[in-house]
């Protein structure tokens, strides 16, 4: 598939370096404004691809990954996208440069199934992060937050470092219970050392702010996204608890998106 000689459409309008391998972007579309879509849900970015030379009639051929967007929609002037550098990666290590101002092709709609609409209005809510997945997990907070709606929120984010903790300041302050792990901090981090699985497994005994919400079915939906190898181990774990897979056929009380 190709794409017309002018394939951009969409501008780096902010740019936070979080550190050496993480970055929040937000990207505008020519339109001037975002697509409506559903906290959860995911966009293409998009370069040219560099192993592929343009169609003799000058279309260019493009490299695409899925990125969710950590903007609600009622953030309507840019999409944030919270981006992982894989060195090794076709597209991230040509994100890394790109500054306010230059241009990307970006999805002309966001897209996705990794959304509350099937779950209970009311239902809380333990979202279990690794990693860039914490993205989708900061879109339904700031919605919930926004539309007024007091829904209980369980953020787990386990990264390898401190500096990974991509929206630390935003989850300490935004009335949530908000576990933060790290797999290979020093001594100065005062946090939960560990996977995700730590905070799953040793639930209130780690925040008393837990003690009245069992982990099972019955008190809390959980979502699960990021490493797909956390995504297995943590349903595994789960199906101890009796949690089941949402599925299209079958409504269950887990939720996952897999960013591999
Ligand atoms: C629905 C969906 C949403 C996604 N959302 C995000 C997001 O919000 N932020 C984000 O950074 N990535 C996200 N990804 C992953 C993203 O699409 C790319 O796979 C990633 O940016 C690597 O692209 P690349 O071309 O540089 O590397 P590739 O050449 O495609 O290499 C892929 C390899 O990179 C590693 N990898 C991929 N993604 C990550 C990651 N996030 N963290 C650590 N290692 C990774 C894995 O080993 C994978 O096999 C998402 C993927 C999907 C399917
Ligand atoms: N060049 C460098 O120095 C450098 C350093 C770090 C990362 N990177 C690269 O940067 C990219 C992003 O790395 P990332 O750290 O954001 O993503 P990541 O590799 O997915 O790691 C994020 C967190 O998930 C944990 N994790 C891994 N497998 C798990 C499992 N099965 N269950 C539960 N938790 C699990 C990791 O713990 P563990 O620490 O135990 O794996 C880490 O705490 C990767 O491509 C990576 O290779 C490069």
């Amino acid at each position: 598939m190709s794409t017309p000689t002018d394939w951009t459409n969409a501008t780096i309008v902010a740019r936070r370096v979080v550190n050496a391998r993480c970055l929040v972007i937000h990207v505008r579309p020519d339109s001037g404004q975002v697509q409506p879509f559903l906290p959860g849900q995911f966009v293409q970015l998009g370069l040219p691809r560099l192993d592929v030379p343009p169609t003799p009639e000058g279309r260019v051929r493009l490299v695409k990954r899925s990125y969710s967007l950590a903007s609600a929609p009622h953030e309507t002037e840019a999409y944030e996208l919270c981006l992982a550098l894989v060195e090794t990666g076709q597209l991230t290590p040509r994100l890394w440069p790109l500054q306010v101002g230059d241009r990307l092709w970006c999805d002309d709609a966001p897209k996705g199934h990794f959304t509350l609409e099937r779950l209970p209005a009311d239902a809380p809510l333990v979202c279990c992060a690794t990693g860039t997945g914490i993205a989708p997990f900061v879109a339904m907070l700031r919605a919930a937050r926004h539309a007024g709606v007091s829904r209980r929120f369980v953020m787990i984010h386990g990264v390898r470092e401190p500096s990974d903790l991509a929206y630390d300041d935003e989850l300490r302050a935004a009335g949530c219970t908000y576990i933060p792990l790290c797999t290979r901090a020093g001594a100065d981090w005062h946090g939960l050392h560990g996977r995700v699985q730590v905070a799953l497994t040793r639930w209130s005994e780690i925040n008393p702010e837990l003690s009245d919400l069992p982990l099972d079915p019955q008190h809390a939906h959980v979502l699960l996204c990021g490493n797909p190898a956390m995504i297995d181990e943590v349903r595994d774990l789960l199906a101890l608890r009796g949690y089941t897979l949402d599925t299209a056929k079958a409504p269950g009380t887990l939720h996952f998106e897999r960013y591999w």
